[in-house]
């Protein structure tokens, strides 16, 4: 995923056991394309090395105010200037203190206090330091001054208790730092979608599935969730970790995804069918398994499965409905046929052979306006654009409210 593309991050690193965390987190923001230019306070030090994080980054690693690799001797405006955030992760008590106070006794708090980006933070200390009054008034002044908190979250921590207090894992400080630098294009939207196979039993081990990973629904769920929408996920059987912050629901077979998504649906402003439903089920799955010692292979009959896109779709107040379309071959004639028979302003397209369970894809977006190919790509970045496009043609219906009456 390149979603950090172009942007140039300075990540702090303050004296805390979370401070190793932060070195992962280094690595996943470059893998999202960020750079970055990490300053450490004197205590991060004691924890992980400099070096650490100079290989994981590839620029120098700044601790000191008085640092005399910067030419003229302000290493705190240098380092702030040109960054599109400071992000300190891990944040300790004293930190939110120093920083609540206007403390600028080292690099680090001089710079956040010298900055013109935003600032986030991802506080990592012991239950009761975080719910101590004084760290409670603190969090309280570093939010009406405008910073934002990324966790912490509820678990076990180093020194054996457990409550909140806990660093974010690195991969929800990406996604919430990704998402807070992402435009608020669909604020306020309900999203709803589908991700990933179904599973129709034919005895309670065995059955009909198919070779969608659910990486491509999953992406277009964190995409929504980045740009600002309330994102309800229904998943079929896959192993992928929910999109941060989005409700998830998950079913196996196609009656429990329909019931899903029926109930959401008239709420929503938005449905994106991605799941690769089974077109039948077995009418009479049976409930003991099928012995090969029969001499007879199991005997099942199969009934068609309800199109849930095409249902949402006729909805007395359908959402924007958008539907998938996985061919072989003919892509366009295909698309553009199943996007006329259920009923949908839009339909992506893409070649089974480009991306059915991978992690990349190549897909080609048909609505009434014509056909829109998006660069080949990672998944996470096609659903990026595919979030752009959506909303564009969500500005454009209804006052942008995305909803059609069917009468
Ligand atoms: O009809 P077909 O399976 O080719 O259409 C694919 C699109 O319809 C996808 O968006 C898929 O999620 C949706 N679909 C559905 N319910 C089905 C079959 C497909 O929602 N039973």
């Amino acid at each position: 995923m390149m979603e950090l593309q172009d942007k140039t991050i300075l990540l702090g690193v303050c004296g805390g056991v979370a401070a190793y965390k932060a070195a992962i987190l280094l690595r996943d923001m470059r893998r999202a394309g960020a750079r970055v230019r990490v300053v450490m306070t004197e205590s991060a030090t004691r924890f992980i090395t400099p070096l650490t994080f100079q290989a994981l980054s590839g620029e120098a690693v700044y601790t000191c105010l008085w640092d005399d690799r910067i030419p003229n001797g302000m290493p705190h405006i240098e380092l702030s200037r040109g960054v599109d955030a400071i992000l300190v992760a891990s944040a300790t008590a004293d930190f939110l203190a120093r920083m609540a106070a206007g403390r600028a006794e080292d690099l680090l708090s001089t710079l956040t206090l010298a900055r013109n980006a935003p600032l986030f933070v991802a506080p990592a200390m012991n239950r009761q330091m975080w719910e101590h009054p004084a760290t409670r008034r603190n969090v309280g002044l570093l939010l009406g001054d405008g910073v934002c908190f990324f966790g912490p979250a509820f678990g076990e921590q180093a020194c054996g208790d457990e409550g909140e207090g806990r660093m974010l894992e690195p991969a929800e400080i990406l996604e919430s730092l990704i998402a807070a630098l992402t435009p608020k294009r669909l604020l306020g939207k309900k999203v709803l979608l589908t991700a990933g196979p179904t599973f129709e039993a034919i005895d309670p081990v065995r059955g009909i599935t198919n070779l969608s990973s659910g990486r491509m629904g999953y992406a277009l769920a964190r995409a929504a969730m980045q740009a600002g929408a309330e994102v309800s996920l229904i998943s079929g059987p896959v192993e992928l970790a929910a999109p941060y912050g989005a409700c998830v629901t998950r079913v196996t077979s196609a009656l429990e995804m329909r019931d899903a998504v029926l109930k959401d649906a008239p709420t929503a402003d938005l449905f994106i069918a991605v799941a690769a439903v089974a077109d039948y089920r077995v009418e009479k799955a049976v409930s003991q398994k099928h012995k090969k010692e029969s001499g007879k292979p199991p005997d099942f009959k199969l009934v068609a499965n309800p199109d849930i896109l095409a249902e949402v779709a006729a909805l007395a107040h359908a959402p924007f409905c958008v539907g998938f379309a996985a061919e072989s071959e003919n892509l366009e004639k295909f698309a553009e046929e199943k996007r006329k028979r259920k009923k949908i302003p839009l339909i992506v397209g893409n070649l089974v052979q480009d991306g059915l369970g991978g992690k990349t894809n190549r897909v080609t977006l048909f609505s009434e306006h014509g056909r829109y190919p998006i660069p080949p790509g990672d998944k996470n970045i096609i659903a990026r654009r595919l979030i752009e496009h959506i909303a564009d043609l969500l500005e454009k219906t209804d006052a942008g409210t995305g909803r059609r009456k069917n009468s």
